[in-house]
């Protein structure tokens, strides 16, 4: 997978009869990026959830409490695929998308695309619509996952634009980041990265 300087990705085949298996799987894959990373046991890692900017909540931007460091990261899990981003001292998003027929995938768009871009994505052939649209709803939730809010926000005021060549500079509430696709070597998948700009 390719990525810009200085973040660390890292992407996995996930195992696990059930979505709870997969998902500790996922959080085995973090967890030993970050012990890798910090240079310190697995098992000492304590890692939290902030305070949500929506609503207090304690379901904000995960982080490592112990041991102290400025390395931010992101995990994303989908289907049999997980992907975690690492950085130091920057915001991180992640995420990570099955690219599948069954969606509503209309609905989406008109979520996520401008009306241009959805008159775009309306010539494409179906299974290259589902991989823009899907394309596009990973770079939405790469960007809330690095501003620390989740879905409840209107999308509708946060634009990801069409798919660039690499990262794209965006503002999405009051954060400026880059926001771009990764290349994944799964055509069943599609994944997104954004990073904090200083
Ligand atoms: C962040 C969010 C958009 C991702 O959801 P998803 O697509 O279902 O799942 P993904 O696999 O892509 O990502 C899940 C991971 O995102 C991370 N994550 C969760 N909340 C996050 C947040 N607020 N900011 C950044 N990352 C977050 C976690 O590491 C999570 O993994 P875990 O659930 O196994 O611990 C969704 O969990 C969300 O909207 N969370 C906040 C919602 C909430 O509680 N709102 C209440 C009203 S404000």
């Amino acid at each position: 997978m390719t990525v810009g300087t200085g973040v660390t990705v890292r992407r996995a085949t996930i195992s696990g009869a059930s979505a709870p298996r997969r998902r500790q799987a996922a959080h085995r894959l973090l967890r030993a990026l970050l012990a890798e990373l910090l240079g310190c046991p697995v098992p000492d890692l304590v890692l939290e959830r902030r305070v949500c900017p929506g609503c207090g909540g304690p379901h904000g931007r995960p982080r490592v409490r112990h041991p102290s460091t400025t390395l931010e990261f992101s995990l994303a899990h989908s289907g049999r695929e997980a992907l975690v981003a690492v950085a130091d001292g920057i915001r991180v998003g992640v995420d990570l998308q099955v690219v599948s027929a069954r969606r509503d995938l209309d609905r989406l768009a008109r979520r996520i695309l401008a009306p241009s871009e959805r008159e775009q994505v309306a010539t494409l052939a179906a299974p290259d619509q589902h991989r823009a649209v899907l394309g596009a709803w990973a770079r939405t939730e790469a960007c809330l996952k690095a501003c620390g809010i989740g879905l409840e926000v209107p999308l509708a005021d946060l634009r990801t634009g069409p798919p660039a060549a690499g990262p794209r500079p965006v503002e999405v509430l009051g954060h400026r980041m880059t926001v771009e696709n990764l290349v994944t070597d799964r055509a069943e998948y599609v994944a997104a990265l954004a990073c904090g700009l200083q």
